[in-house]
């Protein structure tokens, strides 16, 4: 290969391959600030094709008229790795950040999913509360929001993880290069010039 500007900087990038890295957990476990967090860090790494679908972000337009019944989450969570799947099948590395409380359809999605690593945000219902980041927790606890994921709804915990992300006594930053570590370790990272 000719040494052009171009290929210098095909050396100094990232290179990937497609997956879905699913991050579930409680409300204010950290799912959407570790996974803007990583994408901030891919995005210097050079990585051109990275996507975040955040729950939030995705409740108010590709699931927006959905409630919190298990059958409207297990919609929006079919939902979420319905177009999680459709981009990383086009080498996209693609990060989702939704509760996702029922095992169920995770293992289903699992199933279906080429690459689909799963990363259980751990921080403990008393931090949550404790933080109560979207002022949630507090109105759950009242009863003025009824079905609150780990409150008065449940939370299925991942029995196997791909990682698991102890948010309550690690930083962001060390959760984000641990998710970082684990995509070089297994072959989703490399350096192009390493
Ligand atoms: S999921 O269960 O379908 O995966 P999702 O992650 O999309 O949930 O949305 C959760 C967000 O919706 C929470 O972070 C919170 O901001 C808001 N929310 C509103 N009502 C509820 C509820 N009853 N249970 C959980 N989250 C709720």
């Amino acid at each position: 290969m000719q040494n052009t500007p171009s290929a210098v900087v095909t050396q100094t990038i990232v290179q990937h391959k497609g997956a879905v890295l699913w991050f579930t957990g409680l409300s204010g476990a950290g799912k959407s600030t570790v996974s803007e967090r990583l994408y901030a860090i891919l995005n210097e790494l050079g990585c051109p094709h990275v996507e975040l679908l955040d729950g939030d972000v995705v409740r108010t337009n590709l699931s927006k008229g959905l409630g919190f019944s298990k059958e409207d989450r297990d919609t929006n969570i079919r939902r979420i790795g319905f177009v999680g799947e459709l981009l990383a099948r086009h080498g996209v590395i693609v990060m989702t950040a939704a509760i996702s409380p029922y095992r169920e359809v995770r293992e289903e999605l699992k199933e279906r999913i080429p690459n689909f690593i799963e990363i259980f945000v751990d921080a403990p219902l008393e931090e949550c509360i404790r933080r109560d980041v979207k002022g949630l927790y507090q109105k759950a606890l009242s009863g003025e929001i009824p079905q609150f994921t780990g409150v008065s709804d449940p939370y299925e915990p991942p029995l196997d993880p791909a990682l698991t992300l102890h948010t309550r006594d690690e930083s962001v930053e060390e959760s984000a290069n641990q998710v970082l570590q684990y995509l070089f370790d297994n072959g989703y990272l490399s350096r192009a010039n390493a």
